[in-house]
């Protein structure tokens, strides 16, 4: 679990994050796609060209839901928990990926906001965002 310092950092560089969400979203994904080519493999009937609708879309989706866990990061588990049903039960992403997502996701921040990427942020993004593939991947076992 995030300490107190860890959840401020994570809140203060979110609400900067949240007025550019979509973009890095978008860039964020498109990080996963073009560094992992594999991940594509999960999205066949999504036009993955860059800047493609449905890679905004989806960007914007999964920083809604990061969003949703930022507001709710002393219970992240019941705030995902629908999310996590989703992609254990139906999609069935190796957990593995989450891992290289969380890379891509903190490389977009550090990348829009160099100078609030301090360690400290650093390591609180990195906790925050394994927290959440945590609960998106352990409905698996
Ligand atoms: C769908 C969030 C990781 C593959 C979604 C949706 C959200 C989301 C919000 C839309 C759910 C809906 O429409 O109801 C997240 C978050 C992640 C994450 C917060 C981790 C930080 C991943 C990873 C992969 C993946 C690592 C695979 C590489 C998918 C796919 C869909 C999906 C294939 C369905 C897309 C569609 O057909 O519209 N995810 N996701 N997700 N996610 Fe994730």
């Amino acid at each position: 679990t995030l300490t107190q310092a860890e959840k401020a950092a994570v809140v203060t560089v979110w609400a900067k994050v949240a007025t550019q969400a979509d973009a890095i979203g978008a860039e964020s994904l498109e990080r996963l796609f073009f560094s992992y080519p594999p991940t594509k493999t999960y999205f066949p009937h999504f036009d993955l060209s860059q800047g493609s609708a449905q890679l905004r879309g989806h960007g914007s989706k999964v920083m809604s839901a990061i969003g949703e866990a930022v507001k709710n990061i002393d219970d992240i588990r019941k705030a995902l928990a629908k999310l996590s049903e989703l992609h254990a039960y139906i999609l069935r992403v190796d957990p593995v990926n989450f891992k290289l997502l969380s890379h891509c996701i903190l490389c977009s921040v550090a990348a829009h906001y160099p100078s609030d990427f301090t360690p400290e942020v650093h390591a609180a993004w990195d906790k925050f965002l394994s927290s959440i593939s945590s609960v998106l991947t352990e409905k698996y076992r």
